[in-house]
């Protein structure tokens, strides 16, 4: 019988008797950044509003998992702010850059990718999302959204979609401090990511899905990542309802 799930969740339990407060190698803590090379192209987004728009409640309740997409582009000043509301900083000091999101412990370990199909000024392809300059590096010019959907378990939504996001854990980065219940933190902070996406999605006046189904080591592959130091965890379609 198959119990790692079970046995996870029982491992990685804090327990009064075993907690070992180690210490923090700060000599040696993983960057809060992924970084890519200069020399790849970057795309400047729109400067994102950080105030106003709809009341949160109203917002709350008009939240639902959208699966119909239209073929209308996303104009790239919503497409900023949802990359804002997803991961963009909204408060720094000299010591610490604080994001839209919370992150156990603040080590942020979760990285978003934009499959963009339809967004206004961006060519198709799979970008990363630069947060310290809130921009956008192209890893992979083309359309993946076919690839992406045979990816995700054939979803029709994921090929219809202005952009997905697809969110990377870097393990590490959660691990340095929190050893293997850092699996459970990079999850959790993936969750509050989604959500805020969809929040923001409908705020501006679009939809979207969250997604945890797909085949994994493909969604690693189209993102070129390893599947162990880094991860695809989740994934949301955005677009216009139809
Ligand atoms: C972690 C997670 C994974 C999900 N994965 C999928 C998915 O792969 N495909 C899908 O169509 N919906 C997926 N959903 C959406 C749920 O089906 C949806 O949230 C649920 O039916 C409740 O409907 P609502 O979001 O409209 O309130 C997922 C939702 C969550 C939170």
């Amino acid at each position: 019988m198959i119990t790692y799930g079970d046995d996870f969740q029982k491992l990685s339990k804090y327990r009064r008797e075993s907690l070992s407060g180690k210490g923090l190698d700060w000599a040696n803590k993983p960057p809060l950044y992924k970084i890519y090379p200069p020399e790849l192209k970057r795309f400047e987004l729109p400067k994102p509003r950080q105030a106003g728009g709809l009341p949160l409640f109203s917002i709350i309740k008009g939240r639902r998992s959208e699966r119909n997409f239209s073929n209308n582009a996303v104009s790239e000043t919503v497409f900023s702010q949802i990359l804002w509301a997803v991961q963009g900083i909204t408060q720094a000091d000299e010591y610490h850059q604080l994001r839209a999101a919370p992150s156990a412990g603040g080590l942020f370990p979760i990285e978003t990718y934009c499959f963009v199909n339809l967004v206004a000024g961006f060519e198709p392809g799979i970008y990363h999302y630069q947060v310290p300059d809130h921009n956008l590096v192209l890893i992979r010019p083309g359309s993946f959204g076919t690839e992406l959907a045979k990816a995700a378990l054939s979803q029709k939504m994921v090929r219809d979609a202005a952009f997905n996001l697809v969110w990377s854990a870097m393990i590490e980065r959660s691990k340095w401090k929190y050893d293997q219940r850092a699996y459970r933190y990079v999850y959790l902070d993936a969750g509050h990511i989604g959500q805020n996406a969809a929040l923001a999605a409908v705020a501006c006046g679009l939809g979207s899905c969250q997604i945890g189904a797909f085949f994994d080591e493909e969604v690693n592959a189209l993102i070129e990542v390893d599947g162990t130091a880094e991860t695809a965890v989740y994934m949301t379609a955005i677009g216009t309802v139809r």
